[in-house]
């Protein structure tokens, strides 16, 4: 099925790679205009080049950047329609280890950019009474592995985040959700295995954690993102869809 974006216009950050560059492909395919807001001045062009999008060069923790990206796509496309807030970064310390300038920066880049591109549409939205927010969030947002501050504690602000705008604007019917990945395969798993002397068995590893035996793709991540974005979910709003082949549901005896 083809189409199921077709006229509306998204931004999504952080799509140079990984989850975000699927998001961008994956609406494109369905026929969305995409907006890549991504820092990376290689990877960004070149996804935008070939979903047939626009790139505008944007660190969505600086403020001007955020505004110029909102303004570039109405310029551009004459409305904003969906909005992806993925561009993100783990950020892991014990606690007590923790330099203050990586909170910030985790809660800066992970939580706060969230809120700051939101605020950036919410005016293009609201004046059209229709919008979808998508916030990716991950199953550190309920659950804490040892070691990952302050990355969960953005997380599960994301959530709240989430919550917080899905109540606020769903009667001028804008929908806020959030998706929550558990281990997906992407370039940062790939670079954390390479860090072991044996990254197949890290990676091995990985996928015994799951029921399906196998971590995630960021393709099933963005099929996700496609049927938040669309119109096959008008009345889901301030939810969160786990993506984690159940291992959030495993019971550990
Ligand atoms: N990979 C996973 O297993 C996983 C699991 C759960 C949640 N997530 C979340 O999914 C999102 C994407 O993760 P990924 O694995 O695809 O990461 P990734 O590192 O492969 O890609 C992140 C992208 O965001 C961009 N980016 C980083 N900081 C930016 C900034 N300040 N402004 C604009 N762009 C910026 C990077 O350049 C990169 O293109 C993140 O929010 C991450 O927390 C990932």
């Amino acid at each position: 099925m083809a189409g199921r974006l077709r006229d509306k216009v998204a931004i999504v950050t952080g799509a140079g790679q990984g989850i975000g560059e699927a998001i961008a492909r994956a609406f494109a395919a369905e026929g969305a205009r995409v907006v890549v807001a991504e820092r990376n001045e290689a990877t960004g062009p070149a996804v935008a080049g070939s979903v047939g999008g626009l790139f505008v060069r944007t660190d969505v923790t600086v403020q001007a950047d955020v505004e110029r990206v909102a303004a570039r796509t109405l310029e551009s496309f004459g409305r904003i329609d969906i909005l992806v807030n993925n561009a993100g970064a783990n950020v892991f310390f014990r606690p007590h280890e923790m330099p203050r300038e990586e909170w910030r920066r985790c809660l800066a880049l992970d939580l706060e950019s969230a809120w700051a591109m939101a605020e950036a549409v919410l005016p293009a939205m609201r004046a059209r009474r229709a919008g979808a927010i998508i916030n990716i969030a991950s199953t550190h947002a309920f659950r804490i592995i040892p070691h990952t501050f302050p990355y969960p504690v953005a997380k599960h602000g994301l959530l709240g985040l989430t919550r917080a705008l899905g109540i606020e604007y769903a009667a001028e019917g804008i929908r806020v959700n959030a998706i929550a990945p558990g281990y997906i395969e992407t370039q940062i798993a790939r670079d954390y295995w390479a860090g072991f002397p044996d990254p197949e068995a890290e990676r091995a590893r990985a996928c015994a954690l799951h029921p399906p035996g196998r971590i995630g793709r960021p393709e099933e991540v963005a099929m996700t993102a496609v049927f938040l974005a669309s119109d096959e979910a008008p009345f889901i709003n301030a939810e969160t869809i786990v993506i984690d082949g159940g291992r959030s549901a495993l019971y550990h005896d």
